[in-house]
């Protein structure tokens, strides 16, 4: 996973690279919390071998976006179009489905064709442009701001939680 994530952000994906380096012992410590919480961290395994990742992370902190989700996903450079991307998007969305959340985003670089074409495979659509938002080797980029309903979305209230009589 971290070989998948380094290669991919040395080459401008996502937001850039991480100040520090990222180790073997972040990654696990990031999946075992997120775990914790119940959010899902999926991989896709293709003959022993991990071929890619995908998870999902509050979309912000405050309780009022609690069922907002928003996600990454990384296929190993060595198996990119080849599938994975439609195996693991649409079990993180019924994963994010099932444990409640009713709204999915995802950041996506504005000229990363691959992955807006995919996402927009399983229904996400554009939500928003972000002009400018990022600056990355030496220039400055767009982001794609693009979201799915899950489950029922905002037909129906959620069911009653902790903040639901305060908030
Ligand atoms: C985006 C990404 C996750 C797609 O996963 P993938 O396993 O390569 O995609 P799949 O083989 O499952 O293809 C699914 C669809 O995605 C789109 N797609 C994938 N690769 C593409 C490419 N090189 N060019 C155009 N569309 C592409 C197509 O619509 C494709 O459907 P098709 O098979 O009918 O053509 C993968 O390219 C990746 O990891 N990229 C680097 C990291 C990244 O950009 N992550 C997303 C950050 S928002």
């Amino acid at each position: 996973m971290l070989a998948i994530y380094t290669h991919h952000i040395q080459r401008g994906v996502g937001e850039g690279l991480d100040p520090e380096p990222f180790h073997d012992d972040d990654i696990k410590r990031r999946r075992k919390n997120m775990l914790r919480r119940k959010l899902p961290h999926l991989v896709a395994d293709r003959g022993g071998t991990v071929v890619g990742y995908a998870y999902a992370v509050p979309f912000r902190k405050r309780p009022a976006y609690r069922f907002a989700v928003k996600h990454s996903i990384y296929v190993h450079a060595d198996h990119l179009h080849s599938g994975v991307g439609r195996l693991l998007l649409p079990a993180l969305i019924e994963a994010c489905a099932a444990a409640g959340f009713r709204q999915m985003f995802g950041y996506i670089d504005a000229a990363n064709t691959p992955s807006q074409r995919l996402h927009e495979a399983f229904g996400f659509v554009q939500a928003g442009l972000l002009k400018d938002v990022g600056f990355k080797f030496g220039r400055w980029t767009d982001s794609l701001l693009m979201q799915r309903a899950l489950g029922p979305g905002a037909s129906e209230p959620p069911a009653d939680d902790r903040y639901s009589r305060t908030t």
